[in-house]
């Protein structure tokens, strides 16, 4: 166990599923998987493993922000060994083309956090997906004919901003999107050899001001998630 997982090393599979919401994650596993079990209640942040067309999957939430998913991921790849993790997550549009319910894989993440700061570089580092997760993830997409969009996203540490009009400087550089968690996950699979990938759908936009209803959510929500178990 660690700080902040009350489970046992066998009990986390290899590859992770991780929506922010962690009753969004029982939810996947309810629904998903075949025999969950429950392996972390600590700070209500549940984690369940089960299996998924036979092959062993865990989900668990990973909260809000780079400093939640930072501390979760890091242990999940250091101490329960886990190799991938796929955050499930939403996102806003930052483009006219990238509309409320679509899905965007994040191919790299821009970020205003200074995560990368623990590390020393000479430089900035360009946090991106794993490839093969990626490109899996993509050929399932297209199986499915599920029209994705895969580019740079923004991993942003303020959700309200105080300059309203900041992100159209993202988006003048081709970004699509704002979530706030996927720089720091691809940064602990950087830093520690390990796979990482965020699938994101868009709720809101920030160029149309529109946002997806519950029923929407819901529905974006089941492609996401499969294409997500899909690459598990
Ligand atoms: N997740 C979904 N919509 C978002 C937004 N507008 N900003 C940050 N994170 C988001």
């Amino acid at each position: 166990m660690t700080v902040h997982i009350d489970a046992s090393k066998g009990d986390i599979a290899k590859t992770v599923l991780m929506p922010g919401d962690p009753l969004r994650a029982k939810f996947i596993a309810q629904k998903y998987l075949d025999n969950p079990t429950c392996f972390n209640k600590v700070r209500g942040m549940l984690g369940y493993s089960g299996t998924y067309k036979g092959r062993k999957v865990s989900v668990m939430g990973s909260g809000m922000g780079m400093a939640s998913i930072g501390i979760y991921s890091y242990e999940l790849f250091t101490v329960f060994d886990c190799d991938n993790i796929i955050r499930i997550g939403s996102c806003g549009s930052f483009q006219e083309n990238v509309n409320i319910r679509d899905i965007i894989l994040a191919l790299g993440t821009c970020t205003n956090s200074s995560y990368a700061s623990q590390y020393n570089l000479p430089g900035n580092f360009a946090p991106i997906a794993n490839f093969e997760l990626l490109s899996k993830a993509h050929s399932i997409a297209s199986n499915k004919k599920l029209d994705v969009k895969v580019g740079n996203v923004l991993s942003s540490d303020i959700f309200y901003d105080d300059q309203e009009d900041s992100w159209k400087s993202w988006a003048k550089m081709g970004v699509l999107a704002v979530e706030m968690e996927a720089a720091a996950l691809y940064m602990n699979a950087a830093r520690l050899g390990k796979n990482a990938l965020a699938i994101l759908t868009v709720s809101d936009s920030l160029v149309t001001l529109e946002a997806t209803t519950s029923e929407e959510r819901e529905k974006t929500l089941t492609d996401m998630i499969e294409i997500a178990l899909e690459v598990s």
